[in-house]
Formats: structure tokens, C-alpha cells, sequence
């Protein structure tokens, strides 16, 4: 077994990565100004991440609409951008790589977040779930149904969002169609009842998809989008698998062989899905046959596991979420098999440097 092979450079199109140590999309709140702009504040925290061979950011909305936590920066203003900036340059002048994630919650949101106004979805659904107001958790409401007009104009507010996360220096962007928000309702049964184009069959459902990657190929090359998806997310979210979860995403992977991307990132269950035929058990393993490109597997991930996974040839990159909250320089710990810190849960979405950029670094204390 190759022990260092986590530490290895790799060539991520023509991006190069100098190791195989992905920072996971992680929102964490700290845009509490009236543009929702990341900032200085934002800036330091991903400079102190940049030993990974990849970070990928926080979601970032692509809308006014796409809106469901507070505090969560967006990338549909030139305030917004100029923000990001400070962010593109600071990972680059520590050697970093930084692709921003594009995000829609739909459903996943609530009145409270968006001038009074309906969440929308693919269908008029409630999650029945519990999002974070200005008012505190606050249940769901039933969500409103896009007209195919308000699906259009999605498609182009994504494509716009990445022409500005290309303008703020990012080296690429990643699809959010994944963990129950917008792109994963269309894809699934219960969340999608839509009888038109963008519904009922495989095909309609994983349309969107297809519609924005259709789209960011005349804007730019695809060798710098990646997309994440999470098959089988169950019982988290307000997401359920379905009966056609298998076949749904066997297409979209397969149907994404012919898109040239970055890479697709995947994760493994979020829950316990033993004893579910319907859901996909182990996610890299069912896909690195099907998918020729690069993968990111991600969830839960420890060190040992991630090598494992590597030498093992189930995916390319591996990616790694709650420790790097607490562990800026991960990549630094891994290599001296130093401790991996817990982070403080209490801090994960509230404002300010605390438990956000004063997590320690192994070397510099
Ligand atoms: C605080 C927090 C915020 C998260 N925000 C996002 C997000 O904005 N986008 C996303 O795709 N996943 C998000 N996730 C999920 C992570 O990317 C990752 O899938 C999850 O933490 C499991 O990986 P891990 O076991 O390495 O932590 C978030 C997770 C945490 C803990």
C-alpha cells in the first residue's frame, strides 16, 4: 500500500493540485453584512486553508431566491464579487486552489428569508423541515411550483454565477446538486411531481442539470465545473430515496462521461442505508466503473480511510468536511500523524473570528 499517496500531486485537468487532500463545501455564516459579501474575515479563513490540494467553498447563491440560511454570502452582485476576490487571492498567494459552489437551497428556505415571498421548487411541497430565520428555527412552509419561465431564468442565474466567480478569480466552480437542495429536488421522486419536461421520467428529472452544464459550456470549459452529488441521502434534508434512485443517478453519471468536467464529487450515505434496496451502499465503489473522469469521494473520511480509499482505486481525490474546521492545516497533521481537533459545534454558523479563523495551527504555536 502507497502511504504517502495522499500527499501526491495530481493533475486535475490543468489545474495542478498538489495533493489529493480536498477542503469539503462547508457553509458557515460568517457574511452578516447587508450585501451578503465575504470578506476580509472570509479571506483569512480560507488563506488558512490552503494547503489543501483543493478547497471548494461554501455554498454560494446564485440568486436573490436561491436564499435559505442567513449570513451565507452570494455571487450574483458586483459587490458580491469584488468580496470573492479577496478570497481568489488570498488562497493564491498562499499556493492554493479555490472552485466556488453554486448554490440554490429551493425549498429549503422560508418566507422570513425571502421578502415574504414562497420558496421555490419543483413542486408545492413542503420538506418539513426546520431553516434558520432571522427569527430562529422556523418550520418549513409548502413551496411553490416554478413555471418553466422561473426554471429558465434559474438555469441563466447559474450560468451568471459562474461567469462572476470566473471574474473573481476562481480556478472553477462546483454544481450544488446534491444534499436536498434545488438540482437534487428535481432529480428525486418525492420531491419532484412535475408532470412537463422537468418531470416524471429519468430523463426530465435530471434535466436541469444537463440544461445548466449545456449552458456553462458556451461561457467556458467545463475541464473547470465540477458536480456533487449525494445518491443516497435519506431521512436528512427532507430527502427520502426513491424507487428509482438507482437508475436516476446511474444516468446522470453516465450521461456526465460526455461533459469533459473537473471532476465529480460524490458522497457516501449520510445515514444508514444498510438494508435499503433502493439506495446505492457504497457510492465510490458503484461508480468508479461508470464514471471515467475524476472522482472526489467524500464523508466521514479519516486519514487511513482516505489512503485506503485511494490505493484502492475507488476515487481519485478525497474530501474532507468537519475536520477542517478545527484543523487549518490538516494536510500538516496528516503527514505528522499530529492529533485532528474537534471543532466547537456551537460556533459552526455564528458571526466573528470565533471558531472560525482562531483555530491553532501544529506549527505555529
Ligand atoms: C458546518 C457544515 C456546513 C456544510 N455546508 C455545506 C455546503 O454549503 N455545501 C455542501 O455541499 N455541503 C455542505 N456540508 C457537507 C460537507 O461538505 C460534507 O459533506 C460533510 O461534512 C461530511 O463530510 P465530513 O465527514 O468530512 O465532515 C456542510 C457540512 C458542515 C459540517
Amino acid at each position: 500500500m502507497n502511504k504517502q499517496i495522499l500527499f501526491e500531486s495530481f493533475n486535475l485537468k490543468e489545474i495542478a493540485l498538489k495533493n489529493r487532500v480536498v477542503m469539503a463545501p462547508m457553509t458557515r455564516s460568517r457574511s452578516d453584512n447587508p450585501g451578503s459579501v465575504a470578506t476580509e474575515l472570509t479571506a483569512l479563513y480560507y488563506a488558512q486553508r490552503a494547503s489543501a490540494g483543493l478547497i471548494i467553498t461554501e455554498g454560494t447563491y446564485v440568486n436573490r431566491d436561491a436564499v435559505g440560511y442567513i449570513n451565507v454570502p452570494g455571487i450574483y452582485t458586483a459587490e458580491q464579487v469584488q468580496g470573492w476576490k479577496l478570497v481568489t487571492e488570498a488562497v493564491h498567494q498562499q499556493g492554493g486552489k479555490i472552485f466556488a459552489q453554486l448554490w440554490h437551497v429551493g425549498r429549503m428556505s422560508h418566507p422570513d428569508l425571502l421578502n415574504g415571498q414562497l420558496p421555490l421548487a419543483p413542486s408545492a411541497l413542503n420538506p418539513f423541515e426546520k431553516v434558520f430565520t432571522p427569527e430562529g428555527f422556523t418550520e418549513t412552509v409548502e413551496a411553490r411550483e416554478m413555471t418553466l419561465d422561473e426554471i429558465k431564468k434559474t438555469i441563466t442565474d447559474f450560468k451568471n454565477a459562474a461567469i462572476n466567480a470566473m471574474e473573481a478569480g476562481f480556478d472553477g466552480v462546483e454544481l450544488h446538486s446534491s444534499n436536498g437542495y434545488l438540482l437534487h429536488q428535481f432529480f428525486n421522486l418525492y420531491s419532484n411531481k412535475r408532470q412537463d419536461q422537468y418531470g416524471d421520467s429519468v430523463e426530465n428529472r435530471a434535466r436541469i442539470l444537463f440544461d445548466i452544464l449545456d449552458e456553462l459550456k458556451v461561457i467556458m470549459d467545463l475541464s473547470k465545473v465540477g458536480v456533487r452529488l449525494n445518491p443516497s441521502l435519506n431521512g436528512f434534508l427532507g430527502m427520502k430515496v426513491d424507487e428509482e434512485t438507482i437508475a436516476t443517478f446511474d444516468y446522470i453519471v453516465t450521461r456526465l462521461n460526455d461533459y469533459n468536467l473537473a471532476y465529480l464529487h460524490l458522497s457516501e450515505p449520510f445515514t444508514d442505508v444498510s438494508g435499503n434496496q433502493n439506495a446505492i451502499q457504497e457510492v465510490a465503489k458503484h461508480y468508479r466503473p461508470i464514471y471515467k473522469g475524476t472522482i472526489i469521494i467524500n464523508r466521514g473520511f479519516t486519514k487511513d480511510a482516505a489512503t485506503k480509499v485511494l490505493n484502492d482505486g475507488h476515487a481519485d481525490l478525497v474530501s474532507f468536511g468537519v475536520p477542517y474546521i478545527a484543523n487549518p492545516d490538516l494536510v500538516e497533521r496528516f503527514k505528522a500523524d499530529a492529533v485532528i481537533s474537534s471543532p466547537d459545534q456551537t460556533t459552526f454558523y455564528t458571526p466573528g473570528e470565533k471558531g472560525y479563523t482562531d483555530y491553532p495551527f501544529i506549527n505555529k504555536n
